[in-house]
């Protein structure tokens, strides 16, 4: 059983400017197929709303600040994501929304799976009964 996970990232401090990283299977638990980023998002509007049925995700707040909620199919965890060297793991069976977006954030989201529909489970309550049984 995998668990939602707040992972901090390497930072490489320089008077230049700082730096971070991640690299497959070792700062983050799988390979990375696909990288998107969410963006201009307007003020109190939110993304996602949906689960995956296997796919496993890594999302990091590049600029700005938003809030990731969880839901387990029992209770909600609310994660703020505020540093560019701070990232939440997110497992699959997991329903997630991406709302609270700051003026300006970047949402980068990295997943292990090419885009697939199929996917995606998009009614809450057709998550609900899969992950509760
Ligand atoms: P979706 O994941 O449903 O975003 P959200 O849940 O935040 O609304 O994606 C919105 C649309 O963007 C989706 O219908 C198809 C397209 N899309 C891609 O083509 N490739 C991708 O990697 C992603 C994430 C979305």
């Amino acid at each position: 059983m995998q668990y939602p996970e707040i992972i901090q990232l390497p930072k490489i401090k320089d008077p230049r400017g700082n730096l971070s990283f991640f690299e497959n299977n070792i700062h983050i638990p799988f390979a990375i197929a696909r990288t998107y980023w969410i963006y201009d998002v307007p003020g109190g509007e939110k993304r996602g709303g949906h689960a995956y049925k296997t796919l496993h995700e890594f999302i990091i707040a590049l600029s700005g600040s938003f809030d990731v909620v969880l839901h387990n199919g029992k209770e909600e965890i609310k994660f703020t994501l505020n540093r560019s060297y701070y990232g939440l793991y997110v497992p699959p069976m997991y329903w997630r929304s991406i709302e609270n977006f700051s003026t300006n954030s970047l949402a980068l989201i990295a997943a292990n799976q090419l885009y697939n529909e199929d996917e995606y489970l998009r009614e809450f309550d057709d998550f609900k009964h899969l992950k509760n049984g």
